[in-house]
């Protein structure tokens, strides 16, 4: 009985210290995409028209509301409310959203892996 009351507190002690190392990343501002352009992911953001459904920070032309804003977007700590905000996932996303949440309403919009990157490194400069 000891034994297991003594494996609960250790698996809590684990989870909270797991959630504050989340927290700790966050502020350090480790979300830098490495070789990757922010200027040429606004760019990319305006030629594939993502601000057609979203309001983007910085860009002119995004105002639209179907889609959520990606206002400091640099800070959220999830993607679609699912997968955790790293600059690998979010390049996942950008460049395939129907394969990360199957069903969901952001279309695939055959943005290329080198683009998604600057991109994700624009978004993740949204602070
Ligand atoms: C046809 C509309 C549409 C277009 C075009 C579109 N999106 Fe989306 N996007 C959505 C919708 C709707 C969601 C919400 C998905 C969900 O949560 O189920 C979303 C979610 C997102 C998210 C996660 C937002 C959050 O709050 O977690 C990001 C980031 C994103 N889109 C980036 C982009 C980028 C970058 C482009 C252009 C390459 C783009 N989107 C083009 C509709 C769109």
């Amino acid at each position: 009985m000891r034994f297991a009351l003594a494996g609960i507190v250790v698996a809590t002690v684990l989870a909270v210290a797991a959630c504050s190392n989340e927290g700790g990343a966050v502020q350090s501002g480790s979300r830098v995409v490495r070789g990757a352009s922010p200027e040429a992911g606004k760019a990319q953001i305006v030629r594939y028209g993502c601000g057609a459904c979203h309001t983007i920070p910085g860009v002119k032309e995004a105002k639209g509301l179907v889609g959520p804003p990606l206002i400091h977007f640099g800070k959220r700590g999830t993607i679609a409310g699912f997968w955790s905000n790293t600059p690998d996932h979010l390049t996942d996303w950008i460049q395939d959203p129907q394969h990360m949440l199957p069903g969901n309403d952001m279309p695939t919009l055959g943005v290329t892996r080198n683009e998604a990157r600057n991109i994700t490194a624009y978004l993740e400069s949204l602070q």
